[in-house]
């Protein structure tokens, strides 16, 4: 195990406590991240004392390895309006950092006031695009990560700790 309840707990608590008074009196657009993020996302609001709306987007990466271009599809869109927003996005783990480059390009484009990333788990040695996050849970070693929200092929995101996967796991699949 990486990561136990209790730590993650702690770290939503310390996380939500810093929210809370940068977001004072702003209403902040939550943003999550479908599908990893969602359970981040449900302890992390329950730690900010604040009003907000939150709203929920789903993407996934354009077609396969060999294309670079690095642009995410939308499967679903917001709701809500993120024009003139303080928009924050809700994220389980940044690893080459190309579903955030797409979708903070995208908030922007969209005039949001300021976009802001809070991210459980960040995997800084996978980067490709140049995206920092402004509240981490933990860094997190390059290893393949699984549970609160993170899968394998699906599997794994109702754990409620986060863990390594078993090498052999993966590597029967390949
Ligand atoms: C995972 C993870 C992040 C993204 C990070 O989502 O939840 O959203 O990849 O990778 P990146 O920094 O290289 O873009 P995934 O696309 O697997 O969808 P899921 O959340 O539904 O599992
Ligand atoms: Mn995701
Ligand atoms: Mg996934």
């Amino acid at each position: 195990m990486l990561y136990s309840q209790t730590q993650i707990a702690e770290t939503c608590q310390q996380l939500g406590a810093q929210l809370s008074k940068d977001y004072h009196g702003k209403k902040p657009l939550v943003i999550c991240v479908l599908k990893g993020a969602i359970l981040f996302m449900s302890d992390l609001v329950r730690q900010m004392d604040t009003d907000m709306e939150m709203d929920f987007m789903d993407v996934s990466s354009y077609g396969n390895a060999t294309e670079s271009s690095g642009a995410v599809k939308i499967l679903k869109d917001l709701d809500i309006s993120a024009t003139d927003r303080d928009v924050l996005i809700v994220e389980d783990i940044i690893d080459t950092g190309r579903t955030l480059a797409c979708l903070v390009d995208l908030l922007n484009h969209r005039h949001a006031k300021t976009v802001k990333i809070c991210t459980l788990l960040d995997k800084p040695e996978r980067r490709e695009k140049k995206i920092s996050p402004d509240y981490v849970g933990f860094k997190v070693p390059n290893e393949f990560v699984v549970g609160y929200g993170l899968d394998y092929q699906g599997l794994y995101r109702n754990l409620p700790y986060v863990g390594i996967l078993k090498p052999e796991i993966y590597m029967q699949n390949q």
